[in-house]
């Protein structure tokens, strides 16, 4: 069997061993080895060090001369709405005019026009969109994503949409709460809807379920109401929270165990110290607050209570039209105050374990998959200060190259 060793890199940079979401001070240990290297054999990692550790290799051994770049984890996209056909560039453009987001929204536009483009493009399409999504994510260097549907809706285009992610290999997630569509006259009849046709067959399909607990979404009563019929069904629980109000999400995830509660660019102090206090993993999205204009999530203030934070695209062609998690990065330095030992933290190891992944993914270890980015850079930290640079040079998932 063919191993790799990538070789005679710069520098080596990864979050430590955890067994439980790195939170507080935690979040800033990396572990950094110069001039090291990567040992891969059948997709996972055998040995690592520095180079002059390394002894002598038996057998076939392809080498990636890595002289000048850094070797990262895989970066893992915890929080993506990667199934979605056409785009609202048209809806962009009026924001860009002035126009606001829940406004379009309340008017049928938003969501629910995406809703209608997904619903109308059939199934091999969305595999195909989910494909290419996939495919620029991987060229900013994501190995692993999770994606929810969301934008059909009805059971077709629901169920079709989680068995698209599946076929791009990503992480399915049913956000079946994510707007009322047209042809249900309230919330509650749609989540009579949802939850006794769709429920069934998207618990088969998706490893969580998702709600969006906003005004103009879905209430605390309601979003209670689907999670708790979620999980009794045997999901994972994930809840966009707190995106412009705090209508209850954040003790709502606390309450049900929820894996993680994402958004929460409007959670005050008491949402923070309790989500510090708690076991809830809070997903930072700065990308689709920079998009929308919106004041970024109090990432300082939750690192300091001591919370576990993990940071994602939220990529989706509304709010965050937007695959790169070094930008995502970079604006976590330059808007959270986060630095970039607490983002590369934050989305590897971190959003391993939102995805119930840490065990195997998110970290550069023996025993854990060959995913692997090599940053062209002198220094691991060029991931988040290189704003918006052509930062990957290549990204290794199981082992293979490019
Ligand atoms: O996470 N806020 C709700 N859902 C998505 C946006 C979806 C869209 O605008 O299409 C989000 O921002
Ligand atoms: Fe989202």
């Amino acid at each position: 069997m063919t191993q790799l060793l990538i070789r005679d890199l710069a520098q080596l940079a990864t979050p430590g061993s955890v067994s439980n979401p790195l939170r507080g001070a935690e979040l800033a240990d990396v572990d950094v080895i110069e001039d090291a290297y990567v040992l891969c054999e059948e997709g996972g990692i055998v040995a690592l060090g520095r180079m002059r550790e390394l002894g002598s290799l038996a057998g076939d051994v392809e080498e990636l001369d890595a002289r000048g770049l850094c070797a990262i984890p895989g970066l893992v996209d915890c929080h993506t709405h990667a199934c979605f056909a056409g785009d609202r560039v048209d809806e962009f453009t009026l924001r860009a005019e002035g126009a606001g987001y829940e406004e379009l929204h309340a008017a049928g536009g938003g969501i629910l026009s995406t809703v209608r483009a997904t619903r109308a493009a059939g199934e091999p399409a969305l595999v195909e969109a989910v494909r290419r999504h996939a495919a620029w994510m991987r060229r900013a260097g994501t190995t692993t994503f999770e994606a929810k549907s969301g934008y059909g809706l009805d059971r077709e285009t629901e169920l079709a949409s989680l068995r698209a992610i599946r076929a791009a290999d990503g992480i399915p997630t049913w956000l079946g709460a994510h707007a009322v569509p047209p042809e249900h006259e309230d919330a509650d009849s749609y989540l009579d809807f949802a939850l006794f046709e769709v429920l069934p067959q998207a618990a088969l399909l998706a490893e969580a379920a998702d709600v969006f607990l906003e005004r103009g979404a879905f209430d605390a009563s309601q979003a209670r109401r689907y999670l708790e019929t979620c999980r009794d069904a045997g999901l994972a629980l994930r809840l966009h929270g707190d995106q412009f109000t705090e209508a209850g999400a954040v003790p709502l995830a606390i309450e049900l165990g929820a894996r993680s509660v994402d958004h929460l660019e409007a959670t005050g102090d008491d949402g923070i110290q309790s989500l510090a206090e708690s076991d809830v993993v809070g997903v930072l999205l700065p990308a689709s607050a920079l998009f929308l204009g919106r004041p970024m999530p109090p990432a300082r203030d939750l690192i300091e209570a001591g919370a576990a934070v993990a940071l994602a695209t939220d990529f989706n062609p509304g709010s965050s039209f937007c695959e790169s998690l070094p930008l995502v990065c970079s604006l976590a330095a330059t808007q959270l105050r986060m630095s970039p030992a607490e983002a590369l933290a934050a989305c590897t190891v971190n959003a391993a374990h939102v995805l119930g992944r840490a065990d195997s993914i998110g970290r550069l270890a023996p025993g854990y998959a060959a995913d692997v980015v090599l940053l062209d850079a002198p220094d691991w930290r060029y991931l988040a200060y290189h704003l918006g640079g052509d930062i990957v040079a290549e990204t290794i998932v199981d082992g293979r190259r490019d």
